[in-house]
C-alpha cells in the first residue's frame, strides 16, 4: 500500500464504508470507496457478530481496492460514541525558564492525563480544551508565552476495551492493521463542519441507522458527546409495523416517501404499499407514512433538543446545528430540527477533500471521509491523543492474542 494512501473504515450499523484518500499536493483526493450492508454485524454501533462484520468489510474494502486500483493494508477505523465515556481533567506545571516552550506543553497534557483509567478501559482520545497560564483562561497556543504556572484542561475519551478490541479484531480478521481509531463524531466534524463553525459552537447532529450521535464543538474543540441508541433503523421498523409491510419495503418506502412535514408533500397522494406475507397491496394516504415518520422523528429531535438545552448554557451555538448520517436525509428533517432547536440548521455533505466528490456527496459517507481527513491530519503532525503506532499490529495476519501480547510489552 503506498504511504501516501490513507483509508478510513466507518464500521456503521447498517453499512461498512471504506473509503480511500491519496494524498497530492498537501491536499486529500478521494480515489475509492466501497460499501457493504453490515447484516446484522453491529446493533447499535456495538459488534455483536464477527463473522458477518469481518465478510462485509472485506467486501467493502475489496470494492474500494478495485476502484482506487490498489491494496489496502491499513485503515483508520471509527467507534461510535455509544461505546465511549468522557472524563474531565486537569493538569499543572512550574513553568521552566519562565516562558512556555513546546516540550512545557507535551509536559502538561502528559501531566493532565496522567489519572486512573479503569482497568476495562482505554483512552482513545486526549482533548486538549483549553490552557491557563498563571490562571489565565482561554490561551489556545501557550508556546512563546511568559509565565510560572501552565494549566491544561483536557477531556479524556475513554472506550471499553473490549469493543475496541473487537473492532481491532474485525479489521484484523479481515487483513487490515488498524493504523488508528477515532470518535466517529469527531471524524464526522473533520468532513463536514467548517473551522469557522467549530470556533463559534455547533452542534452536530450524525442521524445513522442505529444511533443519533450528538457532539458539540466550541473554540475549536469537542466539547460534549451524546448519544441516543435509536436511528433510521427504529423509523423503518415504525413504517413496517404501522402500515403493515415487510422491512424491506418500509425502507424502500422510507427514502422514497418519506417525510416529516406535510407540508413539504401532499398527503393525500395515494400510495402502493405490499402486502405483508404474500397479501395484497393496499393503497393508502401518503399522509399516513408522513404521521408515522414525523412521530419518530420528532422524538428523536426533542430527547436531542433536551440534550442541546443543557448544553447551551455552557457552549452558545452561534453556528447553529449540522445534520449528517443517512438518516438526514428524511425529506423535511433539516426544516423540522430547525423548529425543534430554534437552530439555523443545514445537512452535512463531506467536505474539504477533491477527487470522486460526486460519489462521496451523501452526508451516510461524512464519518468514512472523516477517518480519512482524520489520519491525513494525524499523520502530519503527531497530535496528542492520536493513539497510531498504539494500534498497529504491524503484522495485521496475527491473532488478536498475540497482538495483545506485544502490546503488553510495549507498556510495561
Ligand atoms: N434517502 C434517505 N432517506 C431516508 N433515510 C435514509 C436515506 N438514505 C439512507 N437512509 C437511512 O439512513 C440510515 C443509515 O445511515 P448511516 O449510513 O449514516 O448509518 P450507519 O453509519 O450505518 O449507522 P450508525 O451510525 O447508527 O452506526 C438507514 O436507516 C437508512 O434507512
Ligand atoms: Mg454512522
Amino acid at each position: 500500500m503506498p504511504q501516501d494512501l490513507i483509508v478510513g473504515l466507518d464500521i456503521g450499523t447498517t453499512k461498512i464504508c471504506a473509503v480511500v484518500g491519496e494524498v497530492r499536493d498537501q491536499q486529500v483526493d478521494i480515489v475509492g470507496l466501497g460499501c457493504a450492508p453490515t447484516a446484522g454485524g453491529l446493533r447499535k454501533g456495538v459488534v455483536v457478530n464477527i463473522e458477518n462484520t469481518v465478510r462485509a468489510i472485506r467486501r467493502a474494502v475489496e470494492e474500494a481496492e478495485t476502484m482506487a486500483g490498489c491494496e489496502i493494508r491499513s485503515v483508520y477505523a471509527g467507534v461510535g460514541g455509544s461505546l465511549t465515556k468522557v472524563i474531565n481533567s486537569q493538569g499543572i506545571i512550574a513553568i521552566k525558564d519562565r516562558e512556555v516552550s513546546p516540550a512545557d506543553m507535551t509536559r502538561v497534557i502528559d501531566t493532565a492525563r496522567t489519572i486512573a483509567i479503569p482497568s476495562d478501559r482505554e483512552v482513545i482520545h486526549t482533548l486538549v480544551q483549553d490552557f491557563l497560564i498563571d490562571g489565565q483562561d482561554g490561551i489556545k497556543d501557550p508556546v512563546g508565552i511568559h509565565g510560572v504556572r501552565l494549566e491544561c484542561k483536557v477531556h479524556i475519551v475513554t472506550g471499553a476495551v473490549t469493543s475496541l478490541n473487537n473492532i481491532i479484531k474485525c479489521a484484523n480478521r479481515a487483513g487490515l492493521e488498524v493504523s488508528g481509531i477515532a470518535l466517529q463524531s469527531l471524524a464526522a466534524g473533520e468532513a463536514v463542519l467548517t473551522d469557522e463553525e467549530k470556533e463559534l459552537g455547533v452542534a452536530l447532529l450524525d442521524l445513522g441507522g442505529g444511533t443519533t450521535d450528538l457532539a458539540i464543538f466550541a473554540e475549536n474543540a469537542l466539547r460534549h458527546n451524546f448519544v441516543l441508541p435509536v436511528g433510521g433503523n427504529n423509523l423503518t421498523n415504525d413504517i413496517a409495523v404501522g402500515l403493515p409491510t415487510s422491512l424491506q419495503h418500509a425502507e424502500e418506502l422510507k427514502k422514497l416517501y418519506g417525510c416529516c412535514l406535510n407540508a413539504l408533500a401532499d398527503p393525500r397522494e395515494p400510495l402502493e404499499v405490499p402486502g405483508l406475507g404474500g397479501r395484497q397491496p393496499q393503497t393508502m394516504p401518503r399522509g399516513r407514512l408522513a404521521e408515522i415518520v414525523h412521530l419518530r422523528v420528532a422524538e428523536i429531535l426533542n430527547l436531542i433538543a433536551k440534550e442541546l438545552q443543557r448544553a447551551r448554557f455552557a457552549h452558545p451555538l452561534h453556528s447553529g446545528a449540522v445534520l449528517t448520517g443517512g438518516t438526514a436525509l428524511v425529506e423535511g428533517l433539516p426544516e423540522l430540527a430547525k423548529e425543534v432547536f430554534n437552530l439555523h440548521t443545514r445537512l452535512g455533505y463531506p467536505m474539504g477533500v477533491s477527487g470522486l466528490i460526486d460519489v462521496i456527496h451523501d452526508p451516510a459517507y461524512a464519518t468514512g471521509v472523516g477517518l480519512v481527513l482524520y489520519g491525513f491530519r494525524a499523520q502530519q503532525k503527531t497530535r496528542p491523543g492520536v493513539p497510531g503506532s498504539r494500534y498497529s499490529s504491524g503484522r495485521p495476519q496475527r491473532g488478536l492474542w498475540s497482538r495483545l501480547k506485544r502490546w503488553c510489552k510495549e507498556v510495561v
